[in-house]
């Protein structure tokens, strides 16, 4: 496929660092078929280092790209694009990672007909298990999702979802890392006061994640009352401690998370 002769990404930080080791990992393309554009050199030196890519100019990099990863944060997104404009048509493909920003208003930034996809993977990228939704622009037919799919399925799951859901995605799986490290510190905090120590506390609690989270995978199709109501005794520990995050509104306070996030996302989107 020519879309897939070089990938080209525009920022190398958190996610574009972790997308580009994903995508030699999975040898989609080897690295001298990879070129980034990132703005700190600090960074940029190192990452050409150890994945022996080559850095190159914003607008070498369009020219010279079938493929190119939009890995800005989303207020640099349309200077970026206004940059590369001109050395990208309709046989391109640009893929866009940054929370809030449409497709629409993507493709207003390029020339008409450019095959536009948006997607929202999380920073489980960086050890190959994001979560992540795909949406597709007016000009993106089949092969650019079958390609974008591509990309970001070597770093996790890929779902496709109409665009109007991707600020809830964001929501959910975007921000949800941080609000799952909240809970693990707040974990922690818990085991210290109930008196574990500390390094054999962290261990627990990772592995109490991690399998709670593989017994989520293992049952796909029931949902998560299920699994809690199985291991909830009458009269016993669990639901005096599910009692007491009830009683403190932690069903409540998750809620708000992931629709305040989506709203975030939504205003960044309109700014
Ligand atoms: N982190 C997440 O969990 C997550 C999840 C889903 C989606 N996203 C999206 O992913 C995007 C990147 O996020 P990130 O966390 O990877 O941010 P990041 O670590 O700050 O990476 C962005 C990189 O781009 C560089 N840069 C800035 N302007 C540039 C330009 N004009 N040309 C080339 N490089 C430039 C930045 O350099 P400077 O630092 O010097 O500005 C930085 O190294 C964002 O749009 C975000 O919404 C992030």
């Amino acid at each position: 496929m020519s879309k897939i002769e070089k990938i080209g990404f525009i920022g190398a930080g958190k996610m574009g660092s972790a997308l580009l080791a994903g995508v030699l990992r999975a040898k989609i393309v080897p690295a001298g078929k990879v070129l980034i554009s990132e703005i700190d050199q600090a960074r940029r030196d190192e990452i050409c280092k150890k994945h022996r890519v080559r850095s190159a100019s914003l607008d070498e990099l369009a020219r010279s790209c079938g493929t190119i990863l939009i890995c800005v944060k989303p207020n640099v997104v349309a200077p970026v694009l206004r940059e590369i404009r001109e050395f990208v048509g309709e046989e391109k493909l640009v893929v866009s990672i940054a929370a809030g920003i449409t497709t629409t208003s993507i493709e207003t930034e390029l020339k008409p007909g450019v095959p536009v996809v948006r997607v929202m993977p999380n920073i489980a990228a960086t050890v190959g298990e994001s979560a992540t939704a795909l949406a597709a622009g007016k000009a993106a037919g089949a092969e650019h999702i079958e390609l974008a799919r591509n990309i970001l399925s070597s770093v996790g799951i890929v779902v496709e979802l109409p665009e109007k859901l991707i600020d809830a995605v964001t929501g959910l799986s975007g921000s949800g890392p941080a609000y799952v490290f909240l809970f693990a510190e707040a974990l922690l905090s818990g085991a210290l006061k109930v008196g574990l120590p500390a390094k054999e506390a962290r261990e627990l609690m990772v592995m109490t994640i991690k399998g709670a989270a593989a017994m989520l995978e293992a049952d796909k199709g029931s949902h998560p009352a299920v699994l809690r109501d199985a291991v909830t005794t009458p009269g016993g520990t669990t639901i005096a401690g599910l009692h007491e995050l009830e009683s403190k509104g932690f069903r409540n306070a998750v809620i708000r998370a992931v629709e305040a996030a989506t709203e975030r996302s939504q205003k960044l989107g309109k700014s």
